[in-house]
């Protein structure tokens, strides 16, 4: 059974769709804690599925790398198999994605490499282009630059804003976050391997 510990920042919907798929019985991952940056309004999805949470608040350390120290202390004590990024809106430090790389993967509302970063969503409104996407990549040393482990194509709309799309997009994201987790779990999905092909 491989354990998970999930990051975030935000409203968590993509973390209770996952929490929601790893509470069936022939799932083969289980979320062991919920940990997130700011008293993040996802924390609540933990707690009603009955998972422990831990929060690192960034403001109250006066480094990111103080920061990620911290989280990686937190990380360490629950000894997840793998970490995933589900809306955490900081860039991890180099020490902490070192010591969980390649076990640790992020999913992002594009269709990678194409408009990484924290705006996606409102890049891809922006350059008004037909279709976007999302994608689920392992975390390297970059921004939304690992390797790619699933992606979809997203259309666009006319009259779409940030919101609307990004609530499209949401439902990809999660379909396609829930089946790596389970890839990775069955080992149909080698992280080491997906990393050293990507760095080759
Ligand atoms: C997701 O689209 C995620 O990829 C991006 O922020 C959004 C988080 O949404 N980084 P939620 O907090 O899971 O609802």
């Amino acid at each position: 059974m491989l354990t998970v510990a999930v990051l975030i920042s935000g409203a968590g919907s993509n973390l209770r769709a996952l929490l929601e798929a790893a509470s069936a019985p022939d799932y083969p991952a289980r979320i062991i804690a919920v940990g997130a940056d700011r008293d993040a309004a996802g924390f609540a999805h933990a707690e009603e599925f009955g998972i422990p949470t831990f929060l690192v608040p960034f403001r109250q350390f006066e480094s990111r790398e103080a920061w990620g120290r911290e989280l990686g202390v937190q990380l360490a004590a629950w000894k997840p198999d793998l970490v995933v990024l589900s809306g955490m809106m900081r860039l991890l430090p180099a020490e902490l994605v070192e010591r969980w790389a390649p076990n640790i993967i992020n999913t992002h509302p594009a269709y990678l490499p194409e408009f990484p970063g924290a705006h996606g969503v409102r890049d891809a409104i922006a350059a008004g282009v037909a279709q976007t996407g999302a994608s689920v990549i392992v975390v390297d040393h970059g921004v939304d630059s690992g390797p790619i482990l699933a992606q979809e194509r997203v259309p666009v709309l006319p009259g779409d804003d940030e919101a609307a799309l990004h609530e499209r997009i949401k439902p990809v994201e999660r379909r396609l976050l829930i089946d790596v987790v389970r890839r990775i779990a069955s080992g149909d999905i080698d992280l080491a391997a997906a990393s050293a092909e990507a760095s080759s």
